[in-house]
């Protein structure tokens, strides 16, 4: 995630710009910049960190023009800098770009260019779209456009300025989220309301594939092949506040409604064209040095913890390698037995919490070669490690990790098959066969999400209690770690995840009349004596709301309440069944009046031990 602004019209643009990124500094705050054009050359300023810095780099020397874009990044392509800030020129200067999103194809192209005799700044994947447009540039400044998106591939919202043509923007989108706002004598361009709230109420939101010619008076939107589009002017009527949590009403549900998008980004680029199999370019060993690990070792914390524990049972299922998951706070003290042919994967979403990267430290201390998959770029831990894989998510502001999690466990996934295709402990088919299943997550997650309703609901009816268990056996159980930490650390009820076997081991003495249960039966090999344990639950009276997968005719028959999630296979049913318990919990705290979004003695980042 990124955000990018635009403006042109009779004022002047980096009031406007510097304001609107101030606005969109949610979407990302590792680097910022403007380019206005003065009338005879683009300046652009840029500046690492967030926009603050920028404002102390421009200071009171304001760029003067009407014509302007600028841009707050959160990094994917070439660690936050100076050099890595949007905006990119081409080799003239004559072209200058702002992009959020991901140039799927950009080495390839980079390489044509340079060979082409084009000179690169950066390292970012958005540089070559100003060269390219510099490349393909016909003297019609929409048609050349045009050209470029015929190009590239991948998810972007661009917005292109030309000192070619001082008296308009050009902007498109596809898969990335992009408005226009509209002005009198002047006309703004943003990736989300919040940035233009300010200005006007009047917008068009644009579609995938749309192209906007804006002017100070005019603006032509028309589709890739050139038809001019009749658009629909879309008045808004959030307050700001709404607006910056793109209408909802806190960032938790914000991001748990974004699932869907994150884990595509996090899946992409990683899987072959064929989808055959899977790409990890990140990685820096070769294939041979990977086989050479015999063990692995999880380490994080919290939320992320939980997903380490998924991770475990996809890699060794999968892989057949030995994997032991530890909390960050642990590991270092219980002397681990770490060498060089131990893979330590750490991971954390924010890259800087504290005790894991004591423990990533730690295992380099001991030999081992360190991974982390973590969402931030040029965090701590990601400067730290030998290598990185990158959730993608797009920034987490709500305290409680929601989206984090999901791409955590997609990027695990897929890790497990990738080395389950090094090590040949599948076969090519079932490689296959779970590639094509774990396409479809992000549409089945978009499902699960589509109504809230009956969770609404229960979180009003149980809303209340002061004690909630969740059950579950196999990957249910991790997951119920999950559904109780969540639930706990939003809305304030004590709320324990058990193995659903360990039950009769003491905890079943707690299970009384009325006690909430929460009880997860997706896992094929261990359905029937999850169904047993559900029995106990009920026999003494506890309510029972079952998740199961479409199609379970049989659960229902043992509980007060059943919520399904799509069918698919039972490694990937966590990324599924988590969501209903993710908006359990925050309707929970709502029903409570909890605050959501900063819950009681909680930090979204924790940079102490
Ligand atoms: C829970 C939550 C925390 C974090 C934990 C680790 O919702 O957000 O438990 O998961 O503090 O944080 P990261 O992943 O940033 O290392």
């Amino acid at each position: 995630m990124c955000g990018i602004v635009g403006y042109v019209g009779n004022g002047q643009a980096a009031p406007f710009l510097l304001e609107g990124l101030s606005k969109l500094e949610y979407r990302g705050y590792d680097s910022a910049g403007i380019a206005v054009y003065d009338g005879q050359i683009v300046n652009v300023d840029k500046s690492v960190g967030r926009l603050a810095a920028l404002r102390e780099k421009i200071g009171k020397d304001m760029p003067q023009g009407t014509l302007g874009i600028g841009h707050t990044r959160w990094a994917t392509h070439g660690r936050p800098s100076d050099r890595n800030a949007h905006p990119h020129a081409d080799c003239s200067g004559d072209f200058v770009v702002v992009h959020n999103g991901i140039i799927e194809n950009y080495l390839s192209l980079k390489e044509e260019l340079i060979e082409k005799g084009h000179h690169f700044q950066s390292e970012t994947d958005t540089e070559v779209v100003a060269h390219l447009i510099e490349d393909v540039y016909d003297g019609d400044f929409l048609s050349s456009v045009r050209k470029v998106l015929q190009r590239i591939e991948g998810s972007y919202s661009l917005v292109f300025m030309s000192k070619k043509h001082p008296d308009e923007l050009i902007c498109t989108k596809q898969d990335n989220p992009l408005v226009i706002g509209l002005g009198e004598g002047e006309n703004f361009i943003a990736s989300d309301i919040p940035a233009i709230i300010g200005r006007t109420r009047q917008t068009f939101i644009m579609a995938d594939g749309e192209i906007a010619t804006v002017k100070k008076d005019s603006i032509k939107i028309t589709d890739r092949s050139g038809n001019v589009l009749k658009k629909k002017v879309f008045t808004v009527n959030w307050n700001a506040e709404a607006a910056e949590k793109g209408g909802y009403e806190h960032f938790m549900l914000k991001e748990i409604m974004e699932q869907p998008k994150a884990v595509r980004d996090t899946m992409r680029e990683r899987i072959t064209k064929d989808g055959s199999g899977i790409v990890m370019n990140e990685l820096k060993w070769d294939k041979e040095y990977l086989k050479s690990f015999n063990k692995i070792y999880i380490v994080a914390c919290g939320t992320a913890y939980h997903a380490g524990l998924v991770g475990k049972y996809y890699i060794e299922k999968l892989a057949r390698i030995l994997v032991e998951v530890d909390v960050a706070s642990e590991f270092r003290y219980r002397d681990p037995i770490i060498d060089e042919k131990t893979l330590m994967l750490v991971v954390s979403q924010s890259g800087e919490t504290s005790d894991t990267l004591a423990a990533l430290k730690e295992a380099k201390r001991r030999g081992a070669k360190t991974l982390a998959v973590t969402n931030v770029v040029g965090s701590s831990i990601a400067r730290e490690a030998d290598a990185v894989l990158y959730t993608w998510a797009g920034p987490e502001i709500a305290v409680a990790s929601t989206k984090a999690y999901t791409t955590q466990l997609i990027l695990m996934f897929m890790l497990a098959l990738y080395m389950a295709e090094i090590l040949e402990t599948q076969t090519p088919t079932r490689i296959k066969e779970l590639i094509d299943l774990l396409k479809n997550i992000p549409g089945q997650i978009g499902e699960t999400l589509s109504d809230t309703e009956p969770i609404k609901t229960f979180a009003k009816r149980y809303g209340f209690n002061e004690d909630v268990f969740y059950i579950g056996r196999s990957l249910d159980y991790d997951v119920a770690l999950e559904g109780a930490l969540k639930l706990k650390e939003v809305s304030y009820i004590h709320a324990e995840a058990y193995a659903a076997g360990e039950l009769k081991h003491g905890t079943l003495a707690l299970i009384v009349e009325g006690v909430p249960v929460i009880a997860l039966a997706t896992q094929k090999s261990v359905y029937e004596k999850t169904l047993s344990n559900i029995k106990e639950v009920k026999a003494r009276d506890a309510v029972v709301i079952g998740i199961a997968a479409d199609g379970d005719e049989e659960l229902i028959k043992y509980v007060d309440h059943v919520i399904t999630v799509p069918q698919t296979d039972e490694l990937l049913i966590p990324l599924l069944t988590v969501v209903p318990l993710q908006l359990l919990a925050y309707y929970g705290a709502i029903t409570r009046g909890c605050d959501v979004d900063k819950p009681r003695n909680l930090a979204k980042s924790v940079t102490v031990e």
